[in-house]
């Protein structure tokens, strides 16, 4: 969702560099989805602002044929949430003394913007953002410094949000404060830098500082150089932790690839490679996870809270653990599970997953269950975000920052550790497994060689306006993931079914017109699988089936109408490990349907990467 970013440069750095600087940072901040950008600097004793609704390269364009200088500065790119994506709603909000930039909502921003109203302050905006402006200006004028104003600024909002604000009178001075939504400060010699994302601050930090709920940081410049002092939300001066930086610049950029989610794909093999041998070791023949303290024996059952695709993961992980571990597992979406006032089990083990660790739906899950004393443990790709931090316990996936919106490595990684969670729950050391475990970089990495394939098939999920997903077991979940990746990518409108469920609705769906995509490896389920598809192609559905060697025999054998049947031959792999290889093809599809339909494949219009409000 919205992207902050803030610098303060030391007077050894040109007042020319920073607004290219603030553009290059939010660029990096493209992914997290935003329809609208803004940056704004404090220069001779005035805020200056650009703001440009669309993509960054409409703010380029405009900062370049009227260019604004300064030694501090902040941007923002916005995704809509109060008031249209257009330029009088974009950030920075400012009056003639404050600019704000804000992440986050203010929930009660009506009732603030009323009482200010009543004191005769006028609003340019719709957003719920330009309140914080007003109220930190009044308590300017009535003589509170600036920390002191936005301290008692904070003390009026409710809400999730992360603030960075400039003074036109403290032309020295940034004032960063987060409550719900994450901010990283990261300096430099010359520099000082607060972000949303440390992914804005790659190349440019040696060091990190992740504020803590409530922090208020205060960035200065002043003639002994640059300077930071943190404040808890009681006000007091706290110190918190650096750390060195750790991404590096290739996470960052594409390579050779034309889209980050194409690259992300290419990653699997090496992603699972290493995901399993930290599980397994390189010859290990049993999981090893020294790091998690849980006492398999005491626990009643899981519950795995999720949005998304990593709820889709978290289904995968039900069939593996209740099959195949014989643990009782629930799934629950994350945004539904508090509505229902949960009967929360002291005795059973809550697992929160999330590639950003930063959904504000699964955060907010993961704090009821923690009022209630309950075991919580998270999966979680980014290692500082604020469910890895709240969390009991976590288990970090190795994906790698995953920039494309639509998660693909990250979900695969997930699995693995939903894997190795359910044989250590299981208390198993099941060498076979291991060793199908090892064989997955070699088979995703057949998948992954046959693009031409991919690139012919997905022509005809690319025409249609509807897509079904059918599949069965284990690939149920990965059905609903393909049908989400293709309705993500390319608009079109797609569902996923649990085969079974067919002719209880959807076969009223089914035309000529309709692709129908049946994930169905030779496995238990395959016959019963088949007899569906037979189903749909007797009703001239356009037919694309993921198999393998052996069910393609089947397939050749039993379907005698193949007219509009397309089919996808898929390396053999054991049942339990399906999930990854069929998940790699339903990437490609999605990717080459939304190619060959010419969307934005990486920022797809209204998505988000984090979605940190509710
Ligand atoms: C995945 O392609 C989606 N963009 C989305 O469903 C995502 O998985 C969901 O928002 C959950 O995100 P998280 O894993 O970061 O919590």
């Amino acid at each position: 969702m919205c992207g902050i970013l803030g610098i303060l440069s030391s007077q050894s750095v040109s007042e020319n560099l920073l607004p290219e600087k603030l553009l290059e940072g939010l660029s990096r901040l493209e992914y997290r989805g935003y329809d609208s950008a803004g940056i704004a600097t404090v220069h001779d004793s005035k805020i200056d602002r650009r703001r440009a609704a669309g993509k960054l390269k409409n703010l380029k364009a405009l900062v370049n044929d009227n260019p604004l200088k300064g030694t501090i500065g902040i941007g923002h790119t916005r995704w809509a949430t109060h008031g249209a994506a257009n330029i009088t709603n974009a950030h920075p909000h400012s009056s003639p003394d404050v600019a704000v930039v804000h992440n986050g909502i203010i929930e009660n921003f009506s009732v603030l913007k009323q009482s200010l109203q009543a004191k005769g302050v006028t609003f340019e905006s719709e957003t719920d953002t330009e309140v914080v402006v007003h109220l930190i200006a009044d308590f300017l004028k009535n003589k509170l410094s600036p920390l002191q104003a936005v301290q008692q600024t904070l003390q009026q909002l409710q809400g999730a949000f992360a603030l960075v604000i400039l003074f036109r009178d403290y032309p020295s001075l940034m004032i960063a404060t987060r409550r719900g939504s994450p901010l990283v400060v990261g300096c430099h010699q010359d520099e000082l830098f607060v972000a949303s994302d440390a992914l804005a601050l790659v190349g440019w930090v040696r060091q990190l500082c992740y504020l803590d709920e409530g922090d208020v940081a205060v960035l200065e410049k002043t003639e002994t150089g640059l300077s930071t002092h943190l404040y808890n939300s009681d006000a007091q001066p706290v110190e918190r932790i650096w750390r060195p930086s750790q991404l590096s610049a290739a996470a960052v950029t594409k390579a050779d690839y034309s889209h980050f989610m194409l690259k992300e794909i290419f990653e699997q093999p090496a992603v699972l490679s290493d995901s399993i041998q930290s599980l397994i070791g390189v010859e290990g023949t049993a999981i090893d996870l020294p790091d998690l303290k849980l006492d398999p024996g005491s626990i009643s059952q899981v519950f795995i809270i999720a949005c998304g695709t990593s709820y889709y993961a978290g289904l995968v992980a039900k069939y593996w653990f209740e099959k195949y571990f014989q643990v009782p597992t629930q799934v629950e979406i994350a945004s539904e599970f508090r509505y229902r006032q949960p009967c929360l089990d002291k005795k059973a083990l809550y697992l929160f997953l999330s590639q950003s660790g930063e959904t504000i739906d699964t955060l907010a899950a993961l704090s009821l269950v923690k009022q209630n004393n309950c075991k919580t443990l998270a999966i979680v790709n980014v290692p500082e975000s604020s469910i890895a931090r709240q969390s009991d316990q976590v288990f970090h996936t190795l994906a790698g920052p995953e920039i494309g919106v639509a998660s693909t490595k990250a979900f695969t990684a997930q699995l693995v550790n939903l894997l190795g969670l359910g044989l250590y729950l299981k208390g198993d050391h099941n060498q076979d497994l291991c060793q199908e475990l090892r064989l997955l970089p070699r088979l995703v990495s057949e998948v992954l060689n046959d693009q031409s394939t991919y690139q012919h098939v997905s022509l005809k999920l690319a025409q249609a306006q509807h897509a079904l997903y059918l599949g069965r077991g284990l690939q149920y979940p990965i059905a609903l993931e393909g049908a989400l990746k293709l309705k993500e990518l390319s608009y079109i409108h797609a569902e996923g079914y649990a085969a079974g469920e067919l002719k209880h609705g959807p076969i009223a769906l089914i035309d000529g017109q309709m692709p129908v995509v049946v994930l169905a490896p030779y496995d238990e389920w395959f016959e019963k699988t088949l007899s569906n598809m037979q189903e749909v192609l007797a009703r001239n559905a356009q037919v694309i089936i993921l198999t393998d060697e052996i069910g393609a025999e089947h397939v050749h054998r039993q379907v005698t109408n193949k007219s509009t049947l397309e089919m996808i031959v898929l390396p053999r792999v054991a049942s339990l490990t399906s999930p990854f290889v069929y998940t790699v093809a339903v990437q490609l599809l999605a990717y080459y349907a939304a190619l060959h339909k010419g969307t934005d494949i990486d920022q797809p219009r209204n998505l988000a990467k984090s979605v940190t409000v509710e």
